[in-house]
């Protein structure tokens, strides 16, 4: 049984985060177990910014987007030299374990650190982009793909309104989940993802087909590792003389209120990598599968790539 662990979060951060972290600290406590909190990702480790919680330290945040601790992306830690420095920070305090929370660059990080030091370590997906090979869901994809969905409802008023094609270009650098899930239900007429090639001419001869055939506006949303929005609009423009506007959407889909989904499955996964933790387990990841809590190995989900589930690529080809 471990008696002191700690808590951070790192790399982009994604409503729900302060549900886990919650979920983690209170658990520890309920255990009897001290627990820690890391601020400012890596960064917090290496600069010894690392302080003891009680309860009354995560009241109040289960309803904000962001993560109180704060993230960060840290060059330092990628070298030998800084999770040394890290490690050494943790043992100074007595903190036998450490609970990530982050996308795939974090746990590759942690997992690097429990290799080269031993020291027990349980990884959470926390990213608005479920890109986390292992497991269906991350800590915040549901709560940005509503934000998508809000302004794709609110960008169709205006396209019908003037009979515009508007391109949307949302997150998603190595991966097409928010685009896809947002486009399916948004009623996007195309849908542009990194895992699937497209041919914009084709698009643009089928778009002139379709308004010519009555059509009055229509949504196209681009994944921002398949192109910049800008680029589809300008090349959609040119080559169909469609009256075509386009809105990037940005960190507005990374922030907000979590949904509850992104609140309830962050503070079941809290409770899970905490007490995995406790126990003496590490280098695990918890995720879901087909809705229930799973773990997976962290090695096996930072070494491999998730794929876009097929089904969704259909479905987008039938329905738009
Ligand atoms: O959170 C993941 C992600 O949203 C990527 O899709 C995106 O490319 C990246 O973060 C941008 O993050 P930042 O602006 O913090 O570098």
């Amino acid at each position: 049984m471990l008696k002191s662990i700690a808590v951070m979060t790192s790399g982009g951060d994604s409503p729900g985060m302060n549900a886990a972290i919650r979920a983690v600290t209170r658990t520890a406590l309920h255990q009897g177990v001290k627990v820690w909190g890391i601020r400012g990702g890596y960064h917090g480790m290496l600069d010894e910014d690392i302080f003891e919680m009680q309860s009354k330290d995560v009241s109040d945040i289960i309803q904000r987007g962001g993560t109180f601790l704060g993230t960060a992306r840290c060059k330092r830690f990628a070298t030998p030299e800084g999770r040394m420095l890290g490690y050494k920070n943790l043992v100074e305090r007595g903190i036998q374990g450490l609970v990530v929370i982050g996308g795939d660059g974090s746990l590759r990080g942690a997992s690097i650190l429990s290799q080269e030091t031993g020291i027990p370590i349980v990884g959470l997906p926390g990213t608005i982009d479920n890109d986390v090979w292992g497991s269906e869901y991350t800590i915040g994809c549901d709560t940005a793909a509503n934000t998508i969905i809000d302004a794709i409802n609110k960008l169709r008023d205006t396209a019908s309104a003037h009979r515009r094609t508007i391109v949307l270009e949302v997150m998603g650098r190595n991966s097409g989940w928010l685009a896809m899930v947002s486009g399916i239900s948004g009623g996007a007429e195309y849908i542009l993802v990194p895992e699937e090639e497209y041919d914009i001419d084709e698009i643009c001869e089928d778009m002139k087909r379709a308004y010519d055939a009555g059509k009055r506006y229509m949504m196209v949303v681009v994944a921002e590792g398949a192109g910049k929005g800008h680029e589809v609009g300008k090349a959609i423009a040119e080559k169909t003389g469609l009256d075509t506007r386009v809105s990037k959407l940005g960190h507005i889909q990374r922030g907000g209120s979590p949904t509850v989904i992104d609140r309830v499955n962050a503070s079941r996964l809290g409770e899970h990598a905490a007490l995995a933790l406790i126990s003496g387990l590490s280098d695990i990841v918890f995720g879901f599968d087909r809705g229930h809590v799973v773990s997976i190995n962290l090695h096996d989900a930072v070494n491999n790539k998730k794929l876009l589930n097929p089904e969704f690529m259909r479905l987008a080809r039938v329905l738009t």
